[in-house]
């Protein structure tokens, strides 16, 4: 053997290890080997009207859901966090709209008072929260992702992305506009979560930069992305950095936060400091690539999650026509007998759909009072 024959060898060992230590999990959890097997999917109702929307939020009482929608199309061409940065065939007139499920009623909110409108509105992650002063008024909070003032400089500089506060009543058919947040620490925000004070929110950055060739390195498990922390008056800080992936955030009312490491399949379970920043308590792992994650309102955690990533990744992200697979997982206190022995969570997949019901999911909400799951993305 001459020395071209060992170093093959030794490359093939390398390859070999770096195989079953990083792609092969990652494949794993990606679905390359994985059979759909559907569940909860028989007695499902479609809503034609709505597209492309991110992110669902249920609001309990009334049973009133509220999305962050775009057209497919544009999610093609310009959605940051898979570094699709062509504006110029973006939508900049993404919408909130609400739906009832008690009359099918869809209606697509009217904004006032937003004196970025000229920027326009690029939607992703967004939360709805009561008001603490008045619950019947909601602050809804939205990542936009504008474009750059020089639009040009969009493939090169990445999304000049914002976090936008509006306030609402509910069943009212317009959004009004209060705050826009902008600072470095708002890199490539992916989700957030507002306060009921209207003034501040977590977020997470789905990458450590808005572009370049790092960001190739995070499917390995590169720890690059963050949570930041914001209050309108007094700016914006990190909460926490060098987590893996982080993509869908939530919060409990006592302040135990859950941030998806969405390429690990990990849920991070993170408390609230004194000084607001986040400290990780516990990582939970699951069997699927993660997106958005809502709390229901009897505590149990559900994620979207991707049973074929790959699929989803290749073709679905690409042409949206194309369906992918789409799954909703359920994350609650063990209460069975092996919590003795340290399970403290129980996990359980509620839905799985081949994608012709519901086709490349990022959020899943769950109406706890009213028994009903809801899937879009
Ligand atoms: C309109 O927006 C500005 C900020 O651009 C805000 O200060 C003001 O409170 C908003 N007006 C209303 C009626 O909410
Ligand atoms: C906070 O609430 C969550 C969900 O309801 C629960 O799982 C968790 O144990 C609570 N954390 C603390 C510190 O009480």
């Amino acid at each position: 053997m001459g020395r071209l024959a060992n170093l093959l060898v030794l490359l093939v060992a390398i390859s070999g290890g770096f195989y079953q230590l990083y792609l092969k999990p990652i494949l794993t959890k990606a679905g390359l080997w994985r059979t759909i097997q559907p569940i909860g999917n028989t007695q499902c109702a479609t809503v034609l009207e709505l597209q492309a929307c991110e992110k669902i939020v249920l609001h309990q009482p009334s049973g009133i859901l509220y999305l962050a929608c775009s057209v497919p199309f544009s999610r093609t061409v310009w959605t940051p966090a898979l570094g699709r940065l062509d504006p110029t065939h973006a939508s900049f007139d993404d919408f909130v709209a609400t739906y009832d499920p008690a009359t099918s009623r869809v209606r697509r909110l009217k904004v006032s008072n937003f004196s970025g409108s000229d920027r326009g509105l690029s939607l992703h992650g967004m939360d709805v929260v009561p008001s603490a002063s008045n619950p019947a008024e909601l602050f809804v909070y939205l990542i936009n992702h504008r474009a750059p003032i020089d639009v040009q400089s969009a493939p090169r500089v990445g999304a000049d992305s914002s976090v936008e506060i509006f306030k609402t009543t509910i069943g009212s058919d317009t959004i009004t506009h209060v705050h826009t947040v902008e600072d470095p620490t708002i890199i490539c925000p992916n989700d957030v979560v507002g306060y009921p004070d209207g003034q501040s929110f977590y977020f997470t950055n789905d990458h450590g930069e808005k572009v370049g060739l790092m960001r190739e390195f995070d499917i390995l498990g590169r720890a690059s992305t963050s949570v930041g922390y914001c209050h309108v008056e007094h700016g914006c800080k990190f909460a926490i950095t060098h987590l893996k992936a982080s993509n869908g955030i939530t919060r409990a009312q006592n302040d135990t936060f859950y941030v998806t490491d969405s390429l690990g399949g990990n849920i991070n379970v993170l408390e609230r400091q004194a000084d607001n920043r986040l400290a990780v308590t516990d990582e939970i792992p699951t069997d699927r690539i993660l997106d958005n994650a809502a709390i229901d309102s009897e505590g149990a955690l559900w994620v979207a999650g991707l049973p074929d990533a790959l699929t989803w990744m290749r073709k679905h992200s690409v042409d949206p026509s194309i369906p992918a697979p789409s799954s909703a997982i359920r994350l609650s206190i063990n209460t069975g007998p092996d919590s003795f022995y340290g399970a403290k969570y129980k996990i359980d997949k509620i839905f799985e759909d081949d994608g012709k019901i519901a086709s490349g999911s990022t959020s899943a909400a769950h109406d706890a009072e009213r028994k009903l799951l809801f899937l879009h993305g």
